[in-house]
């Protein structure tokens, strides 16, 4: 259902750009009334998921190009909520992060509250010189700790940026994986370590 309703979502947004302004925040309004009408809750699955926070609006309404004050504000009030791990350890075990990364599952309505999630990392990064299904909205992540830096900037850019990519870049195409709550601390130091071990797939 979720790739569904993104293609909708999509298919409706893209039908605003080609209409005069004016038009386009009144067919706003409108295409997200039907959405709401349309769609139901189920399972886990709340229809309060179409509700944008301030971030999300501001993004859409400048089609991802946000001033640049008001971008660094909002990525800004991002970046204060990161929840760096108490223990200051950024990285885990990297075989579990590959897992999470492989993993598509949770947040369906057949999934139970609190289930754990997966990352579903490789449907847009390419993590390993082997596996050739993986998906390109997002940069290639292979050598990651080489091209950023070495072992302890990598960690702490890694981290960061699983948690709250938008903390970053305000309109990244990159779920808020700690912020939201789909991942856990654990889950994420995990994913870390198999950006920046140098045994992992993505390092080799
Ligand atoms: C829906 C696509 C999507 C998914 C799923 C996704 N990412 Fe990303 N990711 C992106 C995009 C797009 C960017 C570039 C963000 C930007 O514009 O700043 C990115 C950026 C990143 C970066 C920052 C790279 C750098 O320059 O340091 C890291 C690290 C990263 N992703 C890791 C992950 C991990 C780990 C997962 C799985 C838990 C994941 N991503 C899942 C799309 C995605």
């Amino acid at each position: 259902m979720n790739a569904k309703l993104i293609l909708g979502i999509t298919a409706a947004l893209s039908l605003t750009t080609a209409l005069p302004v004016q038009a386009g925040t009144d067919l706003d309004a409108k295409t997200a009334a039907i959405i709401k009408r349309d769609f139901r809750d189920k399972g886990i699955a709340k229809v309060e998921r179409l509700n944008q926070d301030e971030l999300q609006a501001a993004c859409s309404k400048y089609k991802d190009d946000v001033p640049v004050d008001m971008k660094v504000k909002l990525e800004d009030e991002q970046l204060k909520q990161i929840k760096w791990p108490a223990d200051g350890i950024l990285v885990g075990d990297w075989k579990a992060g590959e897992k999470l990364a492989q993993s598509g599952k949770g947040l369906t309505w057949s999934d139970k509250e609190g289930d754990p999630a997966g990352g579903n990392c490789y449907n847009c990064h390419q993590l390993s010189s082997t596996e050739i299904a993986y998906g390109t909205i997002g940069p290639s992540l292979l050598h990651y700790a080489k091209k950023k830096g070495g072992l302890e900037k990598a960690q702490r850019r890694a981290y960061g940026r699983i948690y709250n990519a938008k903390a970053y870049n305000a309109c990244a195409n990159m779920p808020r994986f700690g912020h939201i709550g789909i991942l856990t601390e654990a889950q994420i130091k995990d994913l870390v370590a198999l950006l920046v071990d140098p045994e992992s797939p993505v390092n080799k």
